[in-house]
């Protein structure tokens, strides 16, 4: 692995509501248009306390950094001392100052209050979230703010509102961080986004409801940069869970991720036009993919997760609705999938553009999965299938290695490609899927790919080549330029 030179960040947020919210945020934003009747006045404010600047440890290992947040809570905690006892330091505020009590009314002007607070300090600043349930409105946390080291620690709960109408027509968002920098979020507690009230409308849940249910996103940012969120639940979202949105620069780790089975897209992390971004040693389990990728994003780097149950790791689907769609670098290591309806995935719709490449899947662990390996250039309208002369996004370097496990389903493998425009540069490096029952051996379907298998590979394509070792793509892993961390 790599090392990152890292270092970190912190500012904080707000409430608002974003006006038309880019379309291109995702499938589900496109898909999504029922109202959500009812005004939420939003003009936030959120408070924070002490802290203060200045410490400029270069980290020249990220990976530490990101692995040992008890190692650098405690060296923190004695830190934040040291800088008291000098009496500037660090700037340390907790939403209770602002009013927020915990005891289950409405919390929000509080937290507006607090973030403001913390959003205009200027120096090192620590907004807390004490261990007590807090419920807290659609609100928005908006930068970029004065800090260039704010935390957010979270130790408590957050929970959102159930009622449909504190959600006003741009409530796609329950906590949303906009065009904050140099932002921590931490701290072990829990954000509860309440989500039941949400799946119940879906026409997923019940045929006869429309299928225009827009429900909320619980944890958004939206043009952040230098962020890292860590250390925390997230559970029971009215929809998508967490999703980086525009992003540059990410740390995400050590994250519980969770929403029942059967809840309707609930994605666990999602991942859009985001650049630079390492998604790590956390457990997600929801009703939609544990993590989704989709257009715009590059360098993106998956390590040490667990996912299940729910519908894997999916990149795409990319090029809906004829758009343009680029995705390219992304690593994901060490990740075992228990049960999910797929194992890792590439999705592309029918009369796309663009491409997806510079992929290695490595080191997965499959328990009884259905599709563990599948790339579908062919996603598409059964009403309206494509013929030839259809366009189509280029798939093209990608590089499974380390696969080992079991599928639920005879086709463990399957590359379905469009004929005009066949999946290139695909390799197969040591891959051993069986049969969850062993009755039956399990299969390959390969449609229109340029395939390679090096090593031990089973199920076998009948149209592979045989490989020689070097034939990896080199994928380009995040960039992280030297920032400074606040908290070292
Ligand atoms: C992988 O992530 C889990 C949490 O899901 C953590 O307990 C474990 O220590 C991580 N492993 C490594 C090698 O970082
Ligand atoms: C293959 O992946 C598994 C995890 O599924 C890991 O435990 C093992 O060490 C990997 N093998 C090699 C040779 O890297
Ligand atoms: C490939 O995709 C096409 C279009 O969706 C579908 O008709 C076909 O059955 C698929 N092939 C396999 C092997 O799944
Ligand atoms: C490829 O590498 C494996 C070890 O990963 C080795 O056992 C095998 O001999 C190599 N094959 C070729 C063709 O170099």
């Amino acid at each position: 692995m790599a090392s990152w030179s890292y270092s970190s960040m912190i500012s904080f947020f707000i409430i608002m509501i974003l006006p038309s919210f880019p379309s291109y945020c995702s499938r589900r934003f496109l898909d999504d248009n029922q109202p959500c009747p009812g005004h939420v006045d939003y003009s936030g404010s959120f408070p924070p306390s002490y802290f203060d600047t200045e410490d400029h440890h270069d980290r020249g290992d990220f990976e530490n950094y990101l692995i040992n947040p008890t190692a650098r809570l405690l060296s923190f905690e004695r830190r934040k001392l040291e800088q008291e006892d000098e009496g500037t330091a660090i700037v340390v505020l907790n939403v209770d100052d602002f009013g927020a009590k915990g005891n289950g009314k409405d919390d929000t002007e509080a937290f507006k209050n607090a973030w403001e607070k913390a959003c205009s300090s200027k120096r090192t600043t620590v907004l807390v979230v004490p261990q007590k349930k807090y419920l807290v409105k659609p609100i928005k946390l908006e930068g970029p703010c004065k800090s260039n080291s704010l935390t957010i620690r979270i130790q408590g709960t957050i929970e959102a509102s159930n009622k449909c109408s504190d959600y006003n027509e741009y409530g796609r968002h329950w906590l949303l961080f906009d065009s904050v920098q140099d932002l921590l979020i931490e701290g072990g507690g829990t954000l509860d986004g309440n989500g039941g009230v949400w799946w119940k409308r879906s026409c997923k849940i019940k045929k006869s409801h429309p299928c225009n249910n827009k429900a909320p996103t619980a944890l958004t940012f939206y043009k952040c940069e230098n962020l890292v969120v860590r250390d925390l639940k997230i559970q029971n979202a009215q929809q998508i869970q967490v999703s980086f949105q525009r992003c540059k620069k990410v740390g995400a780790s050590s994250l519980t991720v969770t929403a029942p089975r059967h809840s309707p897209n609930t994605d666990g992390i999602h991942v859009t036009h985001t650049q630079d971004i390492q998604i790590s040693n956390s457990v997600i389990g929801t009703g939609d993919d544990c993590i989704s990728i989709v257009s715009g994003s590059q360098r993106v780097w998956i390590t040490n997760i667990t996912c299940g149950p729910g519908h894997g790791i999916s990149i795409g689907s990319l090029g809906s609705r004829h758009s343009e769609a680029h995705v390219s670098d992304i690593i994901v290591d060490r990740v075992k999938f228990f049960e999910t309806s797929n194992g890792v995935r590439i999705k592309t719709w029918q009369g796309g553009s663009g491409s997806a490449k510079n992929i290695e899947f490595l080191n997965i662990q499959m328990n009884n999965v259905h599709n563990p390996i599948i790339i579908d250039q062919n996603y598409g309208d059964q009403k309206n299938p494509c013929k030839e002369e259809c366009s189509a996004v280029q798939v093209k370097d990608i590089f499974y290695e380390n696969i080992t496990g079991t599928s639920a389903t005879k086709v463990a493998i399957k590359f379905n490609c469009s004929r005009r425009f066949k999946c290139e540069g695909v390799v197969l490096k040591d891959v051993d899927i069986r049969r969850h029952h062993e009755k039956n051996k399990a299969q390959a379907l390969c449609e229109n790919v340029k395939l390679t298998d090096i090593g031990f590979v089973a199920p076998l394509c009948p149209n592979a080549h045989k490989g020689r070792n070097n034939t990896r793509p080199s994928v380009q892993q995040p960039h992280h330029k030297k920032i400074r961390n606040p908290i070292n």
